[in-house]
């Protein structure tokens, strides 16, 4: 196994529609390895394969670092597909790997129904609630291009302007490996003041 970058803002492969998946294959279950060592490796509650440049319908969701879900065992979710939203929305302050230091609070359903293919290629049908149907949308939006500030209000989005811009620019820290969209280059420009 082994930990992979993780494409930050702006990288391409971020905003395009991931391909489903028709078939296991051995590569790709060893992929699937590497996507839990590298969520786990980044702390993350949830990572897409577009967040490691590979443009497929995966992603794996981890929630047992989080205070009342230590019961939680990792899963891996294959061309997931949300078939019922509930009515009741909850706000929520989120994070994403491929967004550092970036945080912001996104209304979205509190329940979800989710379609999906396990590591077997076998049909499941999960009912989530709370923390779990949250981790469970924002991946999915990562699978069909759409990052989580983008279900922002306009007021909290325009905000967050100035961060995301700084994340493009590749000035931000990691505590795990990351592949920007423009590395920065360690050459600060010298303010000018007139
Ligand atoms: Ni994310």
């Amino acid at each position: 196994m082994s930990v992979l970058p993780i494409y930050t803002y702006n990288q391409p492969v971020l905003k395009r529609r991931t391909e489903r998946v028709e078939l296991m294959t051995e590569e790709l279950d060893a992929f699937i390895d590497d996507m839990h060592e590298t969520m786990q490796n980044a702390k993350g509650i949830g990572l897409a394969a577009n967040q490691v440049g590979v443009s497929k319908a995966i992603t794996v969701i981890d929630i047992s670092d989080v205070e009342e879900e230590e019961e939680f065992e990792p899963i891996t979710l294959i061309n997931p597909v949300i078939e019922k939203f509930s009515d009741e929305e909850t706000e929520y302050d989120e994070g994403c790997l491929s967004l550092p230091e970036l945080t912001g609070l996104v209304n979205r359903p509190e329940k979800v129904t989710v379609r999906y293919f396990d590591r077997e290629m076998q049909e499941q049908l999960i009912e989530a609630e709370g923390l779990l149907a949250r981790v469970m949308q924002h991946e999915i939006d990562h699978l069909n291009g759409i990052y989580f500030f983008e279900r922002m209000t306009p007021v909290r989005r325009a905000k967050a302007h100035a961060m995301i811009k700084r994340i493009q620019r590749g000035l931000i820290e990691t505590e795990y490996p990351i592949k920007p969209y423009k590395p920065a280059t360690g050459k600060s420009k010298k303010a000018r003041h007139s």
